[in-house]
């Protein structure tokens, strides 16, 4: 029976164990400008400290492929090589402490059009998330 720390194998990869860290938007990138969508410091510091804690595999938030797939206005996207360069500086990082990377790609249109987003969270003081806004 395989447990918890054992090697996890998938196809060619190897994943060292089985604590994993599942997507979870940060709301936390810039909204406009050229910078819309680009992982910054914040999305760094987030990622790199839970591989320096050892987690086997992070799985980065959803990651918009075009601006209305959005899920928020502050979602990260990878829709041009500004963001995929951002992205790849985490992604080394995360290699560099044995965690393997991964990253929920995703598309959510009209939800994006029909509420309004939690805040960032990046800031210090977090303002209260506004219930379900899906
Ligand atoms: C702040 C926050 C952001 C989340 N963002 C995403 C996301 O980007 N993609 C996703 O599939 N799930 C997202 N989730 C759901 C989590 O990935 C996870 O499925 C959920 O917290 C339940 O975890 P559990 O199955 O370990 O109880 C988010 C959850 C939280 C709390």
């Amino acid at each position: 029976m395989s447990t918890l720390f054992d090697p996890f194998p998938l196809r060619s990869l190897s994943v060292p164990h089985r604590v994993w860290m599942a997507p979870m938007c940060q709301y936390s990138a810039e909204v406009s400008g050229p910078e819309t969508g680009v992982a910054n410091d914040w999305h760094f510091a987030h990622y790199a400290a839970r591989a320096a804690g050892g987690t086997g595999l992070i799985l980065l938030e959803a990651t918009a492929v075009s601006p209305e797939g959005r899920i928020s206005p502050a979602d990260l996207g990878l829709w041009n090589d500004t963001q995929a360069e951002a992205l790849g500086r985490i992604t080394r990082f995360l290699k560099s402490q044995g965690t393997v990377p991964g990253i929920q790609l995703a598309h959510a249109s009209l939800r994006n059009l029909q509420s309004q987003p939690p805040p960032p969270t990046c800031t210090n003081e977090r303002a209260p998330i506004r219930g379900h806004w899906g």
